[in-house]
């Protein structure tokens, strides 16, 4: 069976997970079973692994970043919520317990996909405030202002995911939140390590109401694993937005503060931008690959276009013949991706503002541009600009996934572009606002070898969406779904979910091996290859072969400690087996 065309996007039905399982999962599952929920199988392979990091489960998995947040959608599955629920759950409560990435200040994307129905994309991306133009920002000008700031997404994105699909109550979906800022919880040590970089930060030395919220009170030593973030204002906010809906925030008291917070800063955000902001429902793009579907959003994001273009081109190769730490299985993907992301810069914008060309996701067209790769030279990217003359993008993000016991899966990713966003802290509202309007292309006609890019369809404009490469993923086979998948890390983003889909659909890796493989990024500009080299010894050593090899073929190889954070969902004959990516921090959840 395939996955049904689309009808109409509101109806739902159940199915049953149906794919290949392993002795060992069925031996590891009998085990767990005996743990109380949620059961867990330690790894090792992190300096900050825990018991956390692999969950298998039947019922209901939820992965993300953050203990308490991954805590707070399992206890909504097992209250009878489903995978919309919890991830709405898990969505707030992470604005609280990943104060970084988590959010209700920001946007991102929402994939959902009921059983035995289309997929879609719920768009909550931030929008361009009205008074926004196209040369609002001089060059050089910080994106750490007011000025940055893009009209948030989340709150509305949330409630329109809530009201398509959930089943609990709203109110009950932002209690957990609620409480985790009034009563405050522990904070892990990724979460410490967080808070202490940023307010090292100089720049954040220039924000009075973000020490105020995140420093640490009465105290000169930096954060430590296990100190207590209480949020006394952000517990406000959420009770407000659970008592009387998403209203609250977009026509109500906290948008009389944000807007007295941009008055206040000289930001751009007035009451007519939070009350005429939409969150909307788009068809998300759909690629095959060897026989599997993969489904990742539209424009405004970059990131589902790019995946598909890639997978096509990289699909005309036998990689698995190549072998996955090959050479020539990197020079091909690094060619692929250079070629994806020169159309990103050409062609993507917000679709509502631009024309987005229909065969970039053409099977066509990637066997055009597979035959102009050369197998044993880098092409140069500035031999692909063409009309383009040759900007920046933030790595913190946040990506979590969620299945339910009926199949339907959730991948979702959200963001205040930046670590902390724009460092603004609404005063009296205790939440973080994003600086998205970092995601727009700044200076018209200037594209740079820098990776800076001028390009026309991602330029500012009154309301509009600014490009993104958040790619929350759903892979299914035969009409069920098989891997959710996402990640944190800007232009990378893309590249990330690349490697961990081509290491399910082309190389067969289990969860563990996919998500933990190591990855690397091209972003067309800088022509330049970024390798992540990581694990023990021996591993290193091969990564540290692999980059010489690429380097004798004529790329500029720049290795890197780290690439994203991939928490991932794997199901497999009925068997969730959640996998948090060890590179940040992560924990599963399920029963
Ligand atoms: N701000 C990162 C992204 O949207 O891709």
């Amino acid at each position: 069976m395939r996955w049904p065309t689309r009808e109409r996007r509101d109806e739902t039905s159940t199915y049953r997970t149906n794919q290949r399982s392993t002795m060992l999962l069925r031996f590891t599952l009998l085990a767990l079973l005996v743990l109380a929920p949620p059961c867990s199988l330690a790894t090792d392979d992190s300096a900050r692994a825990d018991d956390r990091r692999v969950v298998e489960a039947h019922r209901g998995m939820v992965v993300s970043v953050s203990g308490p947040a991954s805590d707070v959608g399992l206890v909504v599955l097992k209250d009878g919520g489903n995978a919309v629920d919890a991830a709405v759950a898990t969505a707030f409560a992470l604005a609280v317990t990943w104060p970084e990435a988590g959010n209700i200040g920001g946007g991102g994307f929402m994939l959902v996909a009921p059983p035995g129905k289309p997929p879609e994309c719920i768009d909550y991306r931030e929008t361009a405030p009205a008074a926004a133009t196209e040369r609002m920002f001089q060059p050089g000008e910080t994106n750490l202002s007011h000025r940055a700031v893009g009209t948030p997404g989340t709150v509305r994105g949330l409630a329109l995911a809530h009201r398509r699909h959930g089943k609990l109550k709203w109110r009950r979906l932002l209690e957990p939140a609620v409480r985790l800022a009034a009563e405050g919880f522990a904070i892990d040590a990724a979460t410490a390590e967080s808070l202490n970089d940023v307010l090292k930060d100089k720049d954040s030395a220039k924000f009075a109401e973000f020490l105020r919220v995140y420093g640490k009170q009465n105290a000169d030593a930096p954060w430590q694993a296990g100190d207590r973030l209480v949020q006394p204002e952000l517990a406000a906010t959420l009770r407000l937005i659970a008592d009387e809906g998403p209203d609250a925030f977009y026509v109500g008291k906290t948008a009389d503060l944000i807007v007295a917070e941009m008055q206040e800063g000289g930001g751009l955000i007035a009451r007519d931008d939070l009350a005429r902001y939409e969150a909307k429902i788009r068809e998300p793009v759909r690629g095959t690959y060897r026989g599997y579907d993969v489904f990742a959003p539209p424009p405004p994001s970059s990131g589902g276009i790019c995946l598909v273009e890639m997978l096509n081109m990289l699909e005309r190769f036998d990689l698995r013949k190549l072998g996955r730490e090959s050479p020539q299985t990197a020079h091909l993907t690094i060619e692929a991706m250079r070629r994806a992301y020169r159309d990103r810069a050409a062609h993507l914008g917000d679709s509502d503002f631009v024309t987005i060309p229909q065969h970039l996701t053409t099977k066509e067209y990637a066997a055009k541009l597979a035959a102009g790769i050369d197998r044993q030279h880098p092409t140069a990217s500035a031999a692909l600009a063409g009309e383009i003359d040759l900007a920046a993008e933030s790595e913190h993000t946040t990506h979590f996934s969620v299945i339910d016991a009926n199949g339907l899966a959730v991948s979702n990713t959200y963001t205040l572009e930046e670590s902390f966003g724009s460092r603004v802290v609404v005063r009296g509202a205790g939440f973080l606002l994003n600086n998205e309007m970092g995601d727009f292309n700044w200076q018209p006609g200037y594209t740079d070898r820098s990776g800076r890019i001028g390009t026309t369809p991602n330029l500012i404009a009154p309301r509009k969406r600014m490009l993104s490469s958040m790619t929350p993923t759903i892979v299914a086979r035969d009409g069920k779904p098989v891997l959710i998948t996402g990640s944190p890390g800007g232009r990378t983003i893309i590249n990330t979910v690349l490697c961990v889909v081509l290491g399910v659909c082309e190389f067969d890796l289990d969860a563990k091996d996919a998500v933990d493989a190591p990855r690397l990024h091209h972003a067309w500009f800088p022509d330049r290859v970024q390798l992540e080299v990581r694990g023990d010894a021996a591993q290193r050593a091969d990564r540290t072969k692999l980059a010489d090899a690429l380097k004798s073929l004529g790329h500029d190889v720049r290795t890197i400690d780290r690439q994203g954070d991939a928490h991932s969902i794997f199901i497999r004959n009925g068997v969730y087996r959640g996998y948090a990516d060890p590179r940040i921090a992560g924990h599963a959840a399920g029963y």
